[in-house]
């Protein structure tokens, strides 16, 4: 029978989705990005050594996987190059394992352009990757995909229509000459196509007809969703399970018999702007960033630190209906003597345990927290939950009563082995040891 298991960020992203991927891929045969681009950094130790992808599946790893880019997600062909490279360097022989969607929409370097343009104006805090021009032009009916790269004459074509529309925008709006030009972009695509284009192929077709076992790897996190999450403060996909389906190009129903594991910090972060209602501003935040080795895996900015919101988890539950959940990054929390909770929002004299949608209403809601002793007791690498200090152990309790939803691992440091399964719950072919 067919596996099918979802692993998604619950919060802004970050919450070390790359590392869970990595571990759970040894069960399962394919991992499937299917949203969002390069934007994404999940960070994996592999042997001794720190792997950063942004666009292949985190799974590529392992040598039995299969890596699928969808259609759904929108690809840079000069970082497709450099993360094959890098395999190559590891030692990671990917012939014949990595498959690209022929509808998959390309990153040009003229979005890369206008992404730093409109962030002049804009001040998202984008990761300047050229993901929301790129996302754009595919809704504005302007992008080019894939397939495209196999007619030169028809590339040349759009490439020479989105030139005569950035060149003007670049110019007249912003002021600024483009440096970039249409046979040196041709040039550059096609030069890079040609290494890869045998991985390219009807890949929803493919996951449909397969009878293999499957990861559908999320990148960014709920709250970074383009319909769920704190607009305009998001990335340009629909970044929760709402992507699933027109991500792979398959009906919700594809979906019905998976297995949803959202993936939380033991506390929060958020890279770029926008509302965190549990922001530490001063030397707290400053010690879980030191402590958490918070510095984005993508830009390499300083991530913005807080407690963790279990309204942020409970509106992730229900959004992506998460059947468990992974808290990462216990182990940060060691040396804390208090460590707080935010169980609801007060909002005008009223508590609130929804997350709302108007900016202006999130700006005035204040956390609602309780307070609880810190463990003061190492949880590094912890693998079995009767070594978990009982103050640990309350605290995920916490979670689990807030949120509704079990706990079902915890991973206790960057490395492989650093997990405990908490749950007997019957995730479909993983063992629980
Ligand atoms: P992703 O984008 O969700 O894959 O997460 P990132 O890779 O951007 O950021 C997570 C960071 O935390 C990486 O540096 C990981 O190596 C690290 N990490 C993951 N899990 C743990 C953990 O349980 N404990 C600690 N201390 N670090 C972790
Ligand atoms: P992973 O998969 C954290 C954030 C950016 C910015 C907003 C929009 O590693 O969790 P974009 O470049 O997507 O237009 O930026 O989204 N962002 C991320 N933050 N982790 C990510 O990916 C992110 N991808 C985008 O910082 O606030
Ligand atoms: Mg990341």
């Amino acid at each position: 029978m067919e596996r099918k298991l979802v692993i998604l960020g619950a919060q802004w992203g970050d919450e070390g989705k790359g590392k869970i991927v990595d571990l759970l891929s040894e069960n399962y045969d394919m991992v499937i990005r299917y949203q969002g681009g390069s934007n994404a950094g999940h960070t994996v130790i592999y042997r001794d050594r720190k792997v950063i992808l942004h666009l292949l599946p985190t799974g590529i790893l392992h040598p039995h996987v299969t890596g699928v880019i969808t259609q759904g997600m929108v690809v840079d062909l000069e970082v497709l190059d450099q993360e094959l490279n890098l395999l190559k360097d590891l030692g990671i022989d990917y012939e014949g394992r990595v498959f690209i969607s022929d509808r998959a929409h390309l990153v040009m370097p003229y979005h890369k352009v206008l992404d730093r343009l409109f962030e002049r104006r804009g001040g998202i805090g984008t990761t300047l990757r050229g993901i929301g021009p790129a996302y754009m032009f595919k809704f504005g009916r302007k992008g080019i995909r894939m397939s495209d790269l196999e007619d030169k004459n028809r590339l040349r074509d759009l490439l020479e229509e989105n030139f005569a529309f950035v060149r003007d925008l670049s110019e007249k709006v912003f002021g600024e000459r483009l440096e970039v030009s249409v046979e040196d972009t041709l040039e550059k695509v096609l030069r890079i196509y040609e290494r890869c284009r045998d991985m390219v192929t009807d890949v929803s077709r493919m996951i449909w007809e397969t009878d293999r076992s499957m990861i559908f790897e999320g990148a960014q996190g709920t709250m970074l969703d383009v319909d769920m999450g704190t607009y305009p403060f998001v990335t340009s996909s629909n970044s929760s399970a709402l992507g699933l389906a027109n991500g792979t190009g398959l009906s919700p129903k594809f979906f019905s018999d998976a297995y949803f594991l959202g993936v939380a910090k033991a506390y929060t972060t958020r890279v770029g702007g926008g509302p965190f209602p549990t922001e530490l501003k001063g030397s707290e935040g400053d010690r879980l960033r030191d402590l958490g080795g918070e510095y984005g895996s993508t830009t390499g900015r300083p991530r913005r630190c807080g407690w963790i919101d279990l309204v942020v988890l409970r509106h992730a539950v229900r959004v992506n209906q998460i059947d468990g959940l992974i808290i990462t990054k216990l182990d940060v929390l060691d040396s804390f003597e208090e460590i707080k909770v935010c169980v609801a929002y007060e909002y005008e004299g009223e508590r609130i345990d929804y997350f709302p949608a108007s900016l202006s209403v999130l700006e005035r809601c204040k956390p609602v927290y309780i307070t609880l002793k810190g463990w003061l007791k190492n949880t590094k690498g912890i693998r079995d939950v009767a070594d978990l200090p009982p103050r640990a152990r309350e605290y995920i309790g916490i979670i689990e009563e807030v949120t509704g939803v079990p706990v079902v691992m915890l991973s206790t440091g960057p490395r492989r082995e650093e997990y405990a399964w908490l749950k007997g719950i019957q995730i479909p072919g993983v063992s629980y040891s």
